[in-house]
């Protein structure tokens, strides 16, 4: 389907090229000032030069050349040349019904459909997960919706950490509280218990007490970083105990991001590219890929025109240990053995940059990946109203889990105080106070560009006032009600007559819905769909406003008025289902 943006820049684009000047100048856009007309034309000002005239007269050819089109209702020739252009009635009904009829809302399609993996979530085994990885889960869901809409072969993988020192910390803590279990014990042959010696409260429990711990006294860290060694290294005990805490902490992980609605394709973690680790290191030191530096393996990294340097990634540590650099290579091994994905985006917070580039330049210098077939998609920090990282009250990190909840019961209480969902069955109500509940995190979080750091606001982000996940999801409602109330009435949709500005307006909205998709796409941006979908939602309301639905007495002017609604639900719904929104039937 072509915008009505782009039907006119093809237009206006003939025309600059029937007077011998470059048919992109003819590109149009929606105007900066739409109370003189609603889309605009700057190419005149740029000509002038190549035309050798001035803006104005060059503006005047153009004119000439359209004088009859029949798209074009009106055109002013403003200031020193600008186009104003004011379109025909027929061309938003033609454009409305277009949309109308389309399964898709006016959205398209990739030209070239790739196979791309979204590694995102990323928590760790046993560390309870923080805001970080809320940014990362919101973002990262909202992208693989995004790219399998527009049509990619999309698997995401949620990419746990479990193989590094978290693991040996938890390891030692463990058999400091119980020495007795098997698992510790090197002697011992038998099968494992296939019952889990730790719940998810011991493992919130362990890992902290061990990580402070292991801050305090070296001895202790050094004991946790010999476990590692020798998990790593496969100490069948250490192994089996892993295990056990890889299946505790995913179960436990899977309950909050099915609360949250995020999916991952793949549940796979460090852990699992272990065996790949050994036959990787020896390929790249034959290959001259990595060499040897103080006891330790690395790759060097650095390109003379860096602007700041690039330490080398240290494929194996001094003591023999795989790093974090180190699994990832593998895990992009691993991705072309299983996968194989034309492209990875990672979506991780932007302090771990250096990290990324890291592994990438290694990745490509041996050959793993193909160049810019990697891509790291940065977010900032989550901030406490002071402007500093979001903590609590005690100063510690945030927990997702906490701040989750805490949601919900603020989505419960504003539900009641606005009077809503009062006559919800207490589950059904609960289903939808757990909606608002996520708009309101997803949509504060989605609607900043991801690199913005943003000032946590829980009582701001749940207004159903205001540029707000709730507000989205109540408007949805409101239509939805209005459709209801029609089909009760026996009043069906029909062709799309503009007779109100507001009705060509909205029009336009919902015909800028494929332009914000695809800048989403191409910057890996959801703050372009949430501007669209707020958009659209206050274009809805003036609409609304300005054109009774039901009430209209002239039949054919309800039908249409009927259709607008129920297309601009039917975008609102797929918009809102890109960055990971559910609007209920009622609220
Ligand atoms: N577990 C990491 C963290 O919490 C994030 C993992 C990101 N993905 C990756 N392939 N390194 O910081």
């Amino acid at each position: 389907m072509t915008s009505i943006v782009d039907q006119l820049t093809a237009r206006i684009g003939a025309a600059f090229d029937a007077v011998g000047l470059p048919a992109e100048l003819g590109r149009c856009t929606e105007s900066d000032r739409p109370d003189l007309a609603p889309y605009q034309c700057n190419g005149a000002m740029a000509a002038a030069k190549l035309a050798k005239k001035a803006p104005r007269a060059v503006a005047e050819e153009i004119a000439a050349q359209l004088g009859g089109d029949e798209m074009i209702a009106d055109l002013e020739i403003a200031g020193p040349g600008f186009l104003n252009i004011t379109p025909a009635a027929d061309v938003y009904e033609r454009q409305a019904n277009a949309i109308a009829a389309d399964d898709r809302a006016g959205a398209g399609h990739v030209e070239a459909p790739r196979k791309v993996m979204i590694d995102f979530g990323g928590p760790n085994v046993a560390k309870p997960m923080h805001v970080g990885h809320l940014r990362s889960s919101v973002l990262g869901d909202s992208l693989q919706r995004l790219f399998r809409f527009r049509g990619d072969d999309v698997v995401s993988d949620i990419h746990l950490g479990d193989w590094g020192y978290q693991m040996g910390l938890l390891v030692t803590e463990l058999q400091a509280e119980q020495p007795d279990l098997p698992y510790f014990d090197p002697a011992y042959e038998g099968e494992y218990p296939s019952e889990p010696p730790v719940t998810i409260e011991d493992l919130s429990r362990l890992y902290p007490q061990a990580a402070a711990a292991a801050k305090e006294d070296d001895e202790r860290a050094a004991l946790a970083r010999k476990a590692t060694a020798e998990l790593q290294a496969g100490r069948r005990g250490y192994r089996a105990l892993l295990a056990h805490f890889i299946s505790v902490s995913i179960a436990a992980l899977k309950h909050d991001f099915d609360t949250l609605g995020v999916h991952f394709d793949l549940w796979k973690g460090e852990s699992d590219v272990n065996e790949l680790i050994p036959d990787l290191v020896a390929d790249f030191k034959a290959r001259g890929v990595a060499e040897k530096s103080d006891g330790a393996w690395v790759v060097r990294v650095a390109r003379d025109d860096d602007k700041k340097e690039l330490a080398p990634l240290i494929l194996v540590s001094s003591q023999g240990s795989a790093l974090y650099g180190t699994t990832d290579l593998a895990t992009i091994l691993d991705r072309k053995n299983t996968v194989g994905p034309d492209l990875i985006l990672y979506v991780v917070d932007l302090g771990q940059s250096d990290h990324f580039e890291q592994v990438y330049r290694a990745a490509y210098k041996a050959g793993l990946a193909k160049e810019g077939s990697l891509e790291h998609i940065k977010f900032g920090t989550v901030n406490g109203p002071d402007g500093k990282r979001l903590r609590t009250r005690a100063g510690g990190t945030f927990r997702l889990a906490d701040l989750i909840n805490e949601a919900f019961e603020r989505a419960k209480a504003r539900l009641n105080e606005a009077g809503l969902g009062s006559e919800l069955a207490p589950a059904e109500f609960d289903r939808v106070a757990r909606m608002v509940a996520n708009a309101a995190i997803k949509f504060a979080d989605l609607q900043n560009y991801r690199t913005t750091n943003y000032i946590f606001e829980l009582d701001r982000f749940i207004s159903f006032e205001g540029k707000t996940g709730p507000y989205l999801l109540y408007q949805a409602v409101r239509v939805k009600s209005i459709m209801r109330k029609a089909e009760a009435e026996g009043l069906t949709a029909g062709p799309v007559r503009i007779t109100d500005p507001a009705e060509a307006a909205l029009v336009r909205r919902l015909d800028g819905f494929d332009a914000a998709l695809q800048r989403a796409y191409e910057l890996r941006a959801p703050n372009h769909v949430c501007d669209h979908v707020y958009a659209l939602a206050q274009a809805f309301s003036s609409f609304y406003a300005a054109c009774p639905i039901l009430p209209e007495k002239d039949e054919t002017i309800r039908a249409s008025r009927l259709m607008l609604a129920q297309t601009t639900l039917k975008q609102l719904e797929i918009a809102l289902s890109l960055i990971g929104l559910d609007a209920p039937e009622k609220m």
